[in-house]
């Protein structure tokens, strides 16, 4: 299964397995620190940014890469929501004459296949990125238990992606979800759009269930605010 495919499958539940993800996304509109006008939005999902911009704006541009998640998205008449992976040729045709007061992304480009590429194309439309991605520290003692590397970016990856392009400030937060039960728990994790296409098999799957020492998930996000351009 594929990442894409595992958001779409998933994309009619995913609004009850987001929590940690509407959190980041409503700190990550609170902390702006201005109103901007013309906003670009990077894996937009079902509108958990788009939801939180309580101003009135001028344009706003929403890409994600599955069809299903452009559908759920909200859309008025200032809005174009485009059916893009980020890291494509096409979406760089598609962003490269545009420009915007701001560039905003979360929970979503931590899945980049070249997040430094992705950067620097915003650079050129953009003076302003603000955006919260998970870090491969997500779901860390499962990985331990399983003996299994995280499918997305980890933190000095992203913090070196970043410093190449814009001077930055960063944020760390790490977040512990609590469960009832460990069905409860494991079957967040597929559900929750951080996990990857990475599936264990049954006697790896059966270790972890049995050695699982904790009742919550564990979650590491970091938030990037640039300050100026290098
Ligand atoms: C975990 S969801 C987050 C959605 C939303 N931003 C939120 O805060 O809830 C990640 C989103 O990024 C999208 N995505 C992942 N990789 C992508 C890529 N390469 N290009 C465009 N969208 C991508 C997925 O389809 C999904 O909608």
């Amino acid at each position: 299964m594929t990442k894409i495919n595992q958001f779409s499958k998933y994309a009619n539940e995913y609004k009850n397995h987001n929590i940690i993800q509407q959190i980041a996304a409503k700190s990550l509109i609170r902390e702006l620190k201005s109103k901007p006008k013309r906003i670009l939005e990077l894996g937009i999902g079902s509108g958990q940014v788009y939801n939180n911009i309580d101003w009135e704006y001028d344009f706003y541009k929403g890409i994600d890469a599955s069809k299903q998640m452009c559908e759920l998205h909200p859309k008025s008449s200032k809005d174009e929501i485009v059916c893009l992976d980020f890291d494509s040729q096409e979406f760089y045709e598609n962003i490269k004459n545009d420009k915007f007061d701001i560039v905003l992304s979360s929970s979503a480009l931590q899945w980049s296949k070249d997040l430094s590429k992705v950067i620097e194309k915003l650079k050129d439309i953009s003076n302003e990125i603000n955006a919260c991605l998970f870090t491969s520290n997500t779901f860390k003692t499962i990985q331990e238990i399983s003996n299994t590397r995280s499918p997305i970016l980890t933190l000095d990856s992203i913090k070196e992606a970043f410093d190449k392009h814009f001077v930055c400030e960063y944020e760390i937060y790490q977040y512990k979800l609590e469960f009832e039960n460990k069905k409860e728990l494991f079957d967040y994790i597929k559900k929750s759009g951080v996990s990857g296409e990475n599936s264990l098999d049954f006697k790896t799957a059966k270790k972890l269930y049995k050695e699982y020492p904790l009742n919550y998930l564990e979650f590491e996000v970091i938030f990037v605010k640039t300050v100026s351009k290098v």
